[in-house]
């Protein structure tokens, strides 16, 4: 048995990139229709990072009283470099004017499908893409498997990938599942959540001979913590004295509050652009067209420009027939792409210590950080490219 369904946009991920497309089109009055992989719970249950851009913020106001960003989360009006034992603090505030929100994103994904459920959006969970067809026809399809087994066809105007960095849509743009740019790591990072009051009340990134580490917060009482380890490290291998050790060593200088650990990864993470965003009526936006190392925090910011420039394009294309946009997607996104990846590439490479460091290595990213921190035109790139560039009208 196959069910064939007809939508406008056919949306791939349920994840930020996903549910705000549909929420904007929506809001456009275009009809569309999101599937997932995984469950509801899982989805909602993922810990990932959580710094939003002011942007994206404004954007989750449009959820109305669904959005928690202002209420549970909180504003940071800056960060601490700490180096050679001394911090350093960029004032987001007084150079930009603006700041960023912690709030994780599985937290904003709560809201945003609560909010698509409560406009009686159509979202499915459980269910498998196992290919899109037709990427240059006028009605492409997306061919999956329901969550009851059954075979599914969505036909739609316009499909697009928001599937994550394991897309299954890129290979209909790129022409395969791995067609892009890429840069590995030789590190990757040891995150711990642990039941503690919080040791700062900004996040701190250290730069230490041992290595890098990152201090954040989830609430008054629960507390995210990360050190930059071996990629293949098992995250059960070390006691929690040893965890701890290992963290306080990379903060030199700062005493961090102890508590138990509940949670430990290992994140292992690399940049990425696709060849191509899009191809005939296909595109691709979020971690399926690009990834960035979470140091410089832009990942989700990033999906939420490219799914404001898509939506605006898919507005003209399906609204008017006007095809300019949808044309000049790519390149246009590209543009905010690339300097986020250049800043994510940039701040972790400033402050982790890569494994065939030299004495020489070591002390030019001395001397980069105290570029930065010493010259208020070091300051104010970095305060502009954290809180984010400006975004594209909605
Ligand atoms: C986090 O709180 O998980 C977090 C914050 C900032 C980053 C990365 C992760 O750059």
């Amino acid at each position: 048995m196959t069910a064939t369904v007809r939508t406008r946009v056919a949306i791939v991920g349920a994840g930020p990139a996903g549910l705000l497309l549909s929420h904007l089109l929506a809001g456009a009055g275009i009809e569309s229709v999101v599937v997932d992989q995984r469950t509801r719970e899982q989805i909602e249950s993922t810990i990932r990072a959580g710094i939003l851009e002011q942007g994206t913020v404004e954007l989750l106001d449009t959820l109305g009283e669904f959005s928690r960003a202002r209420t549970v989360g909180s504003r940071h009006d800056g960060i601490e470099l700490r180096f050679a034992g001394h911090g350093h603090r960029i004032d987001f505030a007084e150079l930009v004017g603006r700041g960023v929100w912690l709030y994780p994103q599985h937290e904003a994904l709560k809201d945003l499908i609560a909010a698509r459920l409560a406009g009686g959006q159509d979202l499915r969970f459980g269910v498998t893409v196992e290919r899109v067809e037709d990427a240059d026809g006028a009605l492409p399809r997306v061919v999956a498997v329901d969550a009851d087994r059954e075979e599914l066809v969505i036909e739609a105007d316009f499909v697009v990938g928001a599937d994550g960095s394991r897309s299954v849509v890129r290979a209909a743009v790129t022409g395969s599942s791995t067609g892009g740019y890429f840069r590995e790591y030789p590190f990757a990072w040891f995150g711990i959540l642990t039941e503690a009051p919080p040791s700062a009340h900004e996040l701190i990134y250290s730069n230490s001979p041992d290595g890098f580490a990152l201090v954040s917060q989830r609430s008054p009482t629960v507390q995210r913590m990360y050190f930059q380890c071996d990629p293949e490290a098992d995250p059960n291998a070390l006691t929690e004295e040893e965890v701890w050790s290992a963290l306080q060593a990379r903060v030199p200088g700062t005493t961090l509050v102890e508590g138990p650990i509940f949670q430990r990864d290992v994140l292992r993470f690399r940049s990425f652009v696709a060849h191509e965003l899009r191809k005939g009526r296909v595109a691709i936006v979020g971690d399926a067209a690009h990834t960035v190392p979470p140091t410089g925090a832009k990942g989700m910011n990033l999906a939420v420009a490219d799914v404001l420039l898509l939506n605006r394009a898919l507005q003209a294309l399906l609204l008017e027939d006007d095809e300019r946009l949808i044309d000049g997607f790519a390149d246009a996104a590209l543009k905010r792409i690339w300097k986020a990846q250049h800043f994510s590439w940039w701040m972790t490479s400033m402050l982790h210590v890569a494994p065939d460091a030299s004495d020489f290595d070591r002390l030019r990213q001395l001397g980069e950080l105290r570029s930065v921190v010493e010259s208020e035109a070091g300051r104010t790139y970095l305060a502009e490219a954290y809180t984010g560039w400006p975004f594209p009208a909605p």
